[in-house]
């Protein structure tokens, strides 16, 4: 796949987003310890979550990727981990159900933690301070000496990252993931009572287990009801974690990133001769790329031939986020270069990024309707073109936040004050998530019900 590639190219490269470390004496330590460390994931598990997306490409499969923005160092807690995982497997139920194909859950866990930005600076109070740029490179208090680019932050990142993802292995394996723990928890919020619409759907998946169990199929019988797969996900964006981090697979002498499962290029990094690109072209790993309302035709050909020139079906996800109203616009024009190039993708909708506006009372925000108008327009299309919806990207949280406006338990401009706890983007608290999660399936079944109207 890589032929002539190290994991040090990306040096040579144009690189943007990226810290300049005042003392670069202390980054090299770092990156000398690091590399020593063992990696936070292995490569089979990457190459068969590769395996599992090749399977969302053609719509044997439905991918459901989420979590936060940004993680921190100060919300880092055993609670926070386990309430976004609770939330999400809540989530790939409801989508299983509905889809009838397996959910691969993919956390933006374990090692989201350096943020794009859209300007080096900011001025508080008077005096510019470099911007913060995620917890892995610098502090969130605006403060010269908390704003300078610290490198010992790197081992600190890789350390919470392990830990979650400890944590994360043995929730998904313990007893914690069981099915019908997971039903339980989605049928109380079924009860809530502007929850109506979903209660017919909650009701039908307790008649499927409970068939299921009448017919001996159970948690003690059936190991897939009790545990689940579930794979970690950030940008790949601080190139020097990244790089100390890369290992070689000994099964297919190929290297991987051991930093997470599968890695993406964010829309203002995705430079066909830029540092990302050549970073993560080399890397075995599934590969997501943001695809944006800048992305043209040509961009996506060069960066299609770059990073997967054999064509292989998982590597590539291309998650595309234009905002509600912009996708019609937008993405027919990339459909048909990939059908044109006969490329294996799957095709991922991101419904937050070209979705954040300012509210009245001043936070950034995201109307949960727009995220709901995304999502509905990303099937229409794929509809309308033949291909297949492969699936979703969401900035997401298990805690009670007012970080986005709408949803059930109606959020608005004045509530936005009362928890916002993002260092980053806003993101959808545990109710509008679940409440996302049913709509996307009733768009799922409509899709299902469409494929067997025509099959007859
Ligand atoms: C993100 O996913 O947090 C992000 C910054 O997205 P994008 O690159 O699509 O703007
Ligand atoms: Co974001």
């Amino acid at each position: 796949m890589t032929k002539g590639w190290t994991k040090s190219d990306w040096r040579g490269k144009p690189r943007i987003q990226m810290p300049d470390y005042p003392d670069q004496a202390a980054l090299q330590a770092v990156e000398a310890q690091l590399a020593k460390y063992p990696p936070l994931v292995f490569a089979g598990e990457a190459r068969r979550l590769k395996k599992q997306l090749a399977q969302a490409a053609t719509g044997k499969a439905f991918l459901l990727q989420g979590g936060d923005c940004a993680e921190s160092f100060g919300e880092f807690s055993a609670d926070n981990i386990r309430d976004t995982f609770r939330v999400m497997l809540q989530m790939a139920v409801v989508l299983t159900f509905a889809a009838k194909v397996p959910v691969i859950k993919v956390g933006r866990m374990a090692g989201q933690f350096a943020k794009p930005r859209s300007a080096p600076t900011e001025v508080v109070d008077g005096v510019e301070l470099p911007i913060y740029r995620g917890d892995i490179i610098n502090g969130f208090e605006p403060t010269p000496e908390t704003r300078r680019p610290d490198p010992s932050r790197i081992l600190q990142a890789y350390t919470q990252a392990a830990a979650s993802l400890n944590l994360l292995r043995a929730f998904s394996t313990g007893g914690f993931a069981d099915i019908h723990r997971v039903h339980a928890w989605t049928l109380g919020f079924a009860e809530h009572d502007k929850a109506e619409r979903y209660r017919e759907l909650s009701n039908r998946i307790s008649d499927a287990l409970d068939f299921m169990n009448a017919a001996g199929v159970n948690s003690e019988t059936t190991n897939e009801l009790s545990r689940v797969d579930f794979y970690t996900s950030h940008e790949a964006l601080l190139l020097e974690y990244e790089e100390a981090l890369c290992r070689i697979d000994s099964l297919t002498g190929q290297p991987v990133a051991g930093s997470g499962h599968m890695l993406w290029i964010g829309d203002r990094t995705r430079q066909v001769d830029g540092a990302h690109v050549e970073f993560c072209r080399g890397v075995l790993n599934p590969i997501g790329l943001k695809c944006g309302p800048t992305t043209t035709v040509e961009d996506l050909k060069a960066l299609l031939a770059r990073l997967n020139p054999e064509n292989e079906a998982g590597r590539l996800t291309l998650i595309s986020r234009f905002g509600a109203g912009k996708v019609g616009e937008h993405l027919p024009r990339l459909i048909r270069t990939v059908k044109e190039e006969g490329a294996n993708v799957v095709w991922c909708c991101d419904p937050m990024h070209g979705n954040t506006i300012k509210s009245s009372s001043g936070y950034k925000t995201r109307p949960f309707d727009r995220v709901l108008g995304e999502v509905r327009e990303f099937f229409a299309i794929h509809k309308a073109e033949g291909t297949v919806p492969g699936g979703v990207h969401f900035e997401m949280t298990g805690q009670d936040v007012t970080e986005c406006t709408g949803g059930l338990r109606a959020v608005s401009d004045e509530n936005l004050a009362d928890r916002y706890h993002t260092a980053c983007d806003p993101r959808l608290n545990a109710s509008q998530s679940l409440e996302l999660a049913f709509l996307v399936a009733e768009e799922l079944t409509r899709q299902r019900e469409d494929a067997r109207r025509v099959a007859f």
